[in-house]
């Protein structure tokens, strides 16, 4: 199964589906569940605070024998060169075989990394994010369509011509984000040339996810059209719930929470409306909570199910 799929090769995992690296969330009890079932679990790592990061490591190794990896925001590490300096060795010192980077240049690190046998992948919106990336030597990419959850490159393209675009001009594997909660978005993202699938709001939407249930509620019950990008100044946008907070600050009504707000306020206390929950285009095609398991498990169920529906288009006998 996935015979030769250099995602496999390098994440160690069973199956080509990593869980999306979000703050807070993607912590010990996400990450192991998602890598004891198959799939590939990253470590966020944006408290930029070693002793959560720490932490949260130990706890995962704790719960399972089963390969993860960290994503390193390059944006929020850099600026205080020992600081950064003391979470790469922190890294190395873990022995830890897979990172992602996100949220800036990758260069910053490829090549410490790299030097000690690290794969590295980065998380790029943009074809020009690609090339540059691929130019200082990453291994691998995670390509985010326009349809993602969270902050949105405001140049953003979605999957169906990005994909396309970045597997022309680059060799290395791709691997698929935005818009993907089964086996059939997987199957069209290998289409399009991936060879692995990264999700983040399915996962969010998890028995084992550690938000609140009000926010898991409100992902099942989203609409197709029930996310919205809001402005997120300076530059970028980002994509969530159409909540009545949204609405008011993109109407000039109601001003923007500080940053952290929508972590107490809704991850902890479960308001849905008074903050800005991200979420993908995703959520709209997301009909019930499921467990980790459940998510791995249909996902690789329905991509074998459309490659076969797909394959069976040839018929008997059909040339070439
Ligand atoms: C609740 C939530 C929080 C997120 N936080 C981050 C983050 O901290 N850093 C990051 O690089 N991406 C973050 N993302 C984006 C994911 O990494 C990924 O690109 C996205 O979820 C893919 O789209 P999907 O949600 O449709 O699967 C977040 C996504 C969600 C749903």
């Amino acid at each position: 199964m996935f015979e030769g799929n250099r995602v496999v090769a390098h994440t160690r995992s069973r199956f080509p589906i990593i869980q999306a690296p979000m703050t807070w969330i993607a912590r010990s009890q996400l990450v192991s569940a998602v890598s004891a079932a198959g799939g590939f679990g990253l470590l966020e790592s944006s408290a930029r605070d070693l002793t959560v990061t720490t932490r949260e490591f130990t706890a995962i190794r704790e719960n399972t024998t089963a390969p993860f990896g960290v994503n390193l925001p390059v944006r929020f590490l850099q600026g205080d060169p020992a600081e950064e300096a003391r979470i790469i060795d922190w890294l190395l010192g873990q022995g830890v075989h897979f990172v992602t980077t996100s949220a800036g240049d990758p260069g910053r690190y490829v090549q410490k990394l790299k030097d000690a046998g690290v794969i590295v992948y980065h998380a790029t919106a943009t074809l020009h994010g690609a090339r540059k990336a691929v130019n200082v030597g990453v291994d691998g990419l995670i390509v985010e369509g326009a349809e993602s959850a969270g902050v949105r490159n405001p140049d953003e393209i979605h999957s169906f011509a990005l994909l396309q675009a970045v597997r022309e001009a680059v060799d290395v594997p791709i691997v698929a984000a935005g818009g993907i909660v089964d086996g059939r978005g997987m199957a069209a993202a290998f289409a399009l040339g991936a060879e692995g699938v990264a999700m983040g709001t399915r996962f969010v939407a998890s028995v084992e996810s550690p938000v609140h249930d009000n926010y898991k509620a409100a992902i099942v019950e989203t609409p197709i059209n029930g996310t919205f990008l809001m402005d997120s100044p300076p530059r970028a946008r980002a994509r969530g719930l159409r909540t009545q907070y949204a609405l008011a600050v993109a109407a000039g009504t109601r001003e923007r929470l500080p940053p952290m707000a929508t972590l107490d306020g809704l991850y902890v206390g479960g308001d849905v409306q008074n903050t800005f929950g991200m979420a993908g285009e995703s959520a709209g095609l997301i009909h019930g909570l499921k467990t980790v398991q459940a998510i791995i498990d249909d996902t690789v169920h329905g991509f074998w199910r459309e490659i076969d529906r797909l394959a069976a288009l040839r018929g008997p006998g059909s040339p070439g």
